[in-house]
C-alpha cells in the first residue's frame, strides 16, 4: 500500500509484544511512517536486538522496555517510562499474546491463567492505565488491538486463547463508545494465519498442518506481513479518524469459507459435480 512518507510523522506508538513477528512488523512500518516507538516483552535480549536492528534498518528511535503485561503495576512504570522519554504516546497496539494448542481438559489452571493473563488482563492493563494518562492529559488516543478471527465464533483446541480475544474485542467495543466522546478511538484486526515464528512453531509445528489451513483459505496463501503492517499503520493514523469501534478481518477470506455450510463442496471432482447435477436434476421426475 502506499503511504504518505509523513502518515506517522510525530507520532509516538507503544507496541507490546513488539521485539518479534507481527509487533515487529507493524514497528518497523510505523518507524518507515515516521512514528517513534516503544516496544516490550519478557526478554529483554529479543527487544534489545530488535530495537537496535530496526533503528539500523529505518533511522528514528525505538524505546525497548522489558515488561510483563500481566503485572499491572510494570505496565504503569512502562506507560510512564515511555510517556516521560518522548513526552506522550499517541498510540497503543495491544499486540502481545501468549496461545496454547490443547484439548481443553489437559490445561491445568495456571495454563489457563497463563493465557488469559497476557492476552486479557494484559491489553487491559496496558489500554486502563495509557486511557486514564490521556485522559487526564486531555488528549486523543488510539488503541489498536490484534485479536483473532475466532475472537467472534470461538474455537475448539484453542479455547483460552478464544475466551480471552473474545473479551479484548468486547473492552474495545465497549470503550469505543464510552471513551469515543473523549478522543480515544478503539479498534481491532483480526488477522487469519500469518506466518511467525511464535506462532507457527507453537500451532503449526508440522509442515501438514499448514497445508491443511492454507487449503482452508480461499486465497491459498498465509497473509504477508506487511500486508498487516499496512492495515495497521492505517488505523492507527489520522486517516481512519471515523472508524471506531471496529474490527477488520485480514484472512483471506478464511473464516467467510469456515462459516458456509456448503464451502466444503470445494473438495468435489468435476465428475463428482456432474453426478450431484444429474441426480438433483433428476428429482424433477
Ligand atoms: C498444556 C501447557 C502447555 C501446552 C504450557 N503449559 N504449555 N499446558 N499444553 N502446550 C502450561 C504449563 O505446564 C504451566 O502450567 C502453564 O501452562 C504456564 O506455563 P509456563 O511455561 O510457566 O508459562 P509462561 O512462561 O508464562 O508461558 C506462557 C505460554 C507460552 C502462553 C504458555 O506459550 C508463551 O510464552 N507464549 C507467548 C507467545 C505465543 O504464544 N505466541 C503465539 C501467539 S499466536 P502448570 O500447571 O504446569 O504450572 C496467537 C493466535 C494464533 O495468539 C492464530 C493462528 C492463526
Ligand atoms: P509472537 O511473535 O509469539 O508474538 C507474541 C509477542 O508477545 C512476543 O513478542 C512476546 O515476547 C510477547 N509477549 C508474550 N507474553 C508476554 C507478556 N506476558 N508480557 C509482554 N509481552 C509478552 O506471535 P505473533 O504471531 O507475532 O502474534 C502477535 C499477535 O498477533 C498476537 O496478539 C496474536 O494473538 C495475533 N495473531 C497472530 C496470528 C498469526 O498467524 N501469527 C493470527 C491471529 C492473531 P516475549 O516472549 O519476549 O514476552
Amino acid at each position: 500500500m502506499t503511504f504518505a512518507p509523513d502518515l506517522l510523522k510525530g507520532k509516538v506508538a507503544l507496541i507490546t509484544g513488539g521485539g518479534t513477528g507481527l509487533g515487529r512488523a507493524m514497528g518497523e512500518r510505523f518507524l518507515q511512517l515516521g512514528a517513534k516507538l516503544a516496544i516490550c516483552g519478557r526478554r529483554e535480549q529479543v527487544l534489545k536486538d530488535a530495537a537496535a536492528e530496526m533503528v539500523a534498518a529505518h533511522g528514528g528511535e525505538v524505546l525497548p522496555i522489558v515488561c510483563d503485561v500481566r503485572d499491572a503495576n510494570a505496565v504503569g512504570l512502562m506507560i510512564e517510562e515511555a510517556w516521560a522519554k518522548y513526552g506522550g504516546i499517541d498510540i497503543l497496539v495491544n499486540n502481545a499474546a501468549g496461545n496454547i494448542a490443547s484439548p481443553t481438559e489437559r490445561l491445568s489452571s495456571r495454563a489457563v491463567d497463563a493465557v488469559i493473563g497476557i492476552v486479557l488482563s494484559g491489553s487491559f492493563y496496558c489500554t486502563l492505565a495509557l486511557g486514564k494518562k490521556w485522559l487526564q492529559a486531555g488528549r486523543r488516543g488510539k488503541v489498536l488491538s490484534i485479536v483473532t478471527t475466532y475472537a467472534e465464533g470461538g474455537s475448539a483446541y484453542v479455547v483460552p486463547s478464544a475466551a480471552a480475544k473474545a473479551g479484548v474485542l468486547a473492552m474495545t467495543r465497549s470503550l469505543a463508545v464510552e471513551w469515543g466522546p473523549r478522543g480515544i478511538i478503539c479498534n481491532a484486526i483480526a488477522p487469519g494465519p500469518f506466518p511467525t515464528k511464535g506462532a507457527w512453531d507453537r500451532l503449526m509445528p508440522d509442515p501438514k498442518m499448514l497445508e491443511m489451513a492454507i487449503e482452508r483459505i480461499p486465497l491459498r496463501r498465509p497473509g504477508e506481513l506487511i500486508e498487516l503492517a499496512d492495515l495497521a499503520s492505517f488505523l492507527v493514523s489520522d486517516k481512519s479518524d471515523y472508524i471506531n469501534g471496529e474490527c477488520i478481518t485480514i484472512d483471506g477470506g478464511e473464516k467467510l469459507k469456515g462459516a458456509g455450510q456448503f464451502a466444503w463442496m470445494g473438495m468435489l471432482t468435476p465428475e463428482q459435480w456432474a453426478a450431484l447435477e444429474a441426480s438433483a436434476r433428476g428429482t424433477k421426475a
